[in-house]
């Protein structure tokens, strides 16, 4: 009986998270304030959303204890020689956060998921279902929705689909734009039209609109579970048209606190003119806020916001707090927070001019016009109705959008920082180690080489380090090449010298895996013009990133073995804040371990040396090749593309709706 009534109170609370269109609804208001505040840490009152608290309490206490503890007495993945009971009475807390860099960043994210994920009988240890956290950025924000949407669906068979209870998996063979393939015209006729019927109603119903709503709508057929082989071009299938980002909070392993609780970050801006340099490899200013979207909330705990709005409120206008008009819910579309993650059309706009683009341009800002767009609507960023208008944090910063109708909301690398550490980085999450997967495009050959973790240092610097704190780590990108630490992961920050988070000098360990050539098991370096993968590459680069995740730092003298140690490295890493509040010694397995991989200023020269011996000994790279812009890609790669991911990856995705436009 219990458990039935347990039932129906559960589906009629999914029935209501599912919107019946794309459409946001206008509703009568809360009497309760629409407004929460996250504090300042500099005062010691940062805290979490209330929901949020109580989701990562209960996870804490009646979920992680036993999985902690499991881990530590997993010979599999070595023996620390800690007391597993002391270790999680120091309460270790983990997150994990996935960059941007299109699909190739989403794959490399799922990939390295998947040998963190303890159901692939992985020997990295099961550390997606330690986490308490997960963030995800742009292309990484496509996987970290759709593994929480998917109810944390084993990665392997969520993306290829090899389950039989979902059917096609993320379907990269279609090309997110340009689906039938260049030559099939009418179904991306009709695709198209299906995209645009949807946002025509959210434009009808007066919500702002722009380019990222269809975007939001066409990763929606891929990386949630409404759009299967045999209906992807019907048009009277919903394609998740309706489906919340809330409705993670439904989802079965949510509920039962199984699930890290997930985060996508974005960057923001004020308006057009805030623009940098056409120089500038970033888009967005290091000092403008950026937001998270989570299960229960949107907002952001950075100094200069410091507040947030209930999810379901999203879409509702403010001034300075109270309602200028009716409340709004459904507006947190699953599909448009994805887009929003990875709205970078802006970045054209702002870094490039030239005649064949500038038709591009109008062409596609004309096909926004066709939508009929309320006033106001600014056609290449994400358009937030902004809940913070006229808003004043009390952290003695001012919030730079607060005089704006529109929050022009972009994507969460223009700011520099493709791997979302921000938020991972509140004081009030306490977080003891971030495994932070870089799948950037720094490099002529498609690597990471440090550029995020520079900037996200750059951006903490900003609060003169009393907001948050980062580790010390190379000043910049040539230190990372040069010293080896674009070729295997690093640990930053391992020493500290006292690890109560409610220390202000605390921080947590960066446990940092950037994409990397090398004896990389294969090609996991393709374009971020790349809209589309066969199968087989799609297969192909999972197996490599799983691979790697799994090699750690190998002896020099045999590169292409993985280190026998990493699983237990990891281990020590991940539980050593916890190790040192418990007040346990590091024992000599795990300080071999660390001084393995633990970087800091003090051996960078020693690195140097190291890395320059290596070099005249380095193995012939195993990967490559992942070249291959998508065909609808293909007449924006034509163009003269400035130098700059996010830049030749906003063109390539404007490219390819130039064509179905
Ligand atoms: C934090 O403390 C400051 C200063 O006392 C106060 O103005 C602010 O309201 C507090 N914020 C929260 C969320 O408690
Ligand atoms: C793991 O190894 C330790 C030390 O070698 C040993 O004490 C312990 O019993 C082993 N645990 C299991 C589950 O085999
Ligand atoms: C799709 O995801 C939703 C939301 O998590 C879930 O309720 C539904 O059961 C899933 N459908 C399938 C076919 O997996
Ligand atoms: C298929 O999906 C179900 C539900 O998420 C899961 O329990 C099962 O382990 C999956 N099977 C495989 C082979 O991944
Ligand atoms: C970028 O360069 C173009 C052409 O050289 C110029 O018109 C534009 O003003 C520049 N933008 C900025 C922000 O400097
Ligand atoms: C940061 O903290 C230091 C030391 O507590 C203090 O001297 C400084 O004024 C603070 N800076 C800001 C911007 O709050
Ligand atoms: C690192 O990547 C940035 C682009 O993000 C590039 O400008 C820079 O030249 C690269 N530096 C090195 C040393 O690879
Ligand atoms: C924080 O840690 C530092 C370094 O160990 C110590 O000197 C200081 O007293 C600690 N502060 C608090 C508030 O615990
Ligand atoms: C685990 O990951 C590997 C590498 O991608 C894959 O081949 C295998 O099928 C996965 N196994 C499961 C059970 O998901
Ligand atoms: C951290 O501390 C240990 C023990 O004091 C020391 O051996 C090690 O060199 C230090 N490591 C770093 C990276 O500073
Ligand atoms: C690095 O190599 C140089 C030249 O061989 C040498 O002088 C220096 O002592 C080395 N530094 C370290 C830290 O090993
Ligand atoms: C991938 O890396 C290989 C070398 O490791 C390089 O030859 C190839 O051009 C790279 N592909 C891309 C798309 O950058």
């Amino acid at each position: 009986m219990l458990q039935s009534a347990a039932l129906v109170v559960a589906a009629a609370a999914l029935a209501a998270a599912q919107a019946p269109s794309y459409a946001p609804i206008r509703v009568d208001c809360p009497s309760a304030a629409l407004i929460g505040r996250l504090g300042d840490p500099t005062r010691g009152n940062q805290t979490l959303p209330p929901d949020e608290q109580q989701y990562i309490d209960n996870r804490r206490n009646n979920v992680l204890p036993d999985l902690w503890q499991q881990y530590l007495n997993d010979n599999a993945t070595g023996s620390t020689g800690y007391s597993a009971s002391e270790i999680v009475g120091g309460q270790p807390n983990l997150g994990i956060a996935i960059s941007g860099g299109g699909l190739r960043a989403s794959l490399y994210g799922a990939g390295t998921l998947s040998a963190l994920d303890g159901r692939n009988s992985s020997t990295a240890g099961p550390l997606l279902q330690l986490a308490s956290y997960l963030a995800g950025l742009s292309g990484g924000s496509w996987t970290v929705t759709s593994v929480a949407l998917n109810d944390l669906e084993p990665i392997y068979s969520l993306v290829t689909g090899a389950n039989s209870s979902r059917t096609g998996g993320w379907q990269l063979d279609r090309d997110i734009l340009a689906p039938s393939g260049l030559l099939g015209f009418s179904d991306n006729g009709n695709y198209y039209d299906s995209l645009e019927e949807d946002v025509r109603a959210k434009a009808a119903a007066g919500f702002p609109i722009s380019i990222t709503d269809l975007w939001g709508r066409a990763l929606a057929y891929h990386f949630l579970n409404g759009t299967t082989e045999d209906n992807f071009f019907s048009t009277d299938a919903a394609h998740d048209q309706g489906t919340l980002f809330s409705s993670i909070r439904y989802t079965t392993s949510f509920q039962s606190g199984q699930m890290p609780y997930p985060i996508l970050a974005t960057t923001s801006r004020i308006n057009e003119n805030q623009q940098l340099t056409n120089d500038s490899t970033s888009v967005i200013p290091l000092e403008n806020t950026g937001f998270e979207i989570s299960p229960f909330t949107f907002g952001s705990f950075e100094a200069t916001l410091a507040a947030y709005i209930p999810l379901e409120y999203l879409g509702t206008q403010l001034s300075n707090g109270q309602p200028t008009n009716r409340c709004v819910n459904y507006f947190d579309n699953a599909g448009f927070a994805m887009g929003s993650s990875a709205s970078l059309f802006n970045a054209v706009q702002e870094g490039f001019v030239g005649a064949t683009f500038s038709s591009l341009l109008s062409n596609l800002l004309q096909a926004v016009t066709d939508l009929d767009p309320p006033e106001g609507s600014v056609a290449l960023v994400a358009n937030y109705p902004n809940s913070f208008g006229n808003f004043t944090p009390d952290t003695g910063y001012s919030f730079e959008s607060a005089g704006e109708q529109i929050l022009q909301v972009t994507d969460g690398g223009e700011d520099g920082q493709n791997v979302p550490l921000m938020p991972l980085l509140a004081k009030a999450r306490a977080l003891d180690a971030i495994f932070a997967v870089d799948g950037s495009a720094d490099t002529s050959e498609t690597y990471a080489n440090g550029t995020s973790l520079v900037a996200t240092a750059q951006k903490v610097e900003l609060h003169a380090h009393n907001y948050t704190r980062f580790p010390d780590i190379p000043h910049n990108q040539q230190e990372f090449v040069d010293q080896g630490l674009t070729t295997r992961p690093t640990f930053f920050g391992c020493n500290i010298s006292d690890a109560n988070m409610g220390n202000y000098s605390n921080y947590p360990i960066i446990i940092y895996h950037p994409n990397s050539a090398g004896a990389n098991p294969g090609a996991t370096n393709y374009s971020t013009f790349k809209l589309s993968y066969e199968d087989s590459e799609t297969i192909s680069f999972l197996d490599a990133a799983n691979l790697y995740a799994k090699r750690g730092y190998p002896d020099p003298s045999t590169p292409t073995q993985p280190d026998e140690q990493w699983p237990l490295c990891l281990k020590c890493a991940v539980v050593d804040r916890a190790r040192q509040r418990a007040g346990v010694a590091r024992t000599d397995a795990c300080q071999a371990c660390l001084n393995r991989y633990c970087w800091s200023p003090e051996i960078a020269d020693q690195l140097v040396n190291a890395t320059q011996t290596a070099g005249n000994n380095t193995p012939a790279s195993g990967g490559g090749g992942g070249g291959g812009a998508s065909p609808s890609s293909g007449a924006a790669r034509a163009l003269a593309l400035p130098a700059g991911g996010v830049v030749a990856a906003a063109a390539a995705v404007l490219g390819g709706f130039a064509l179905l436009a």
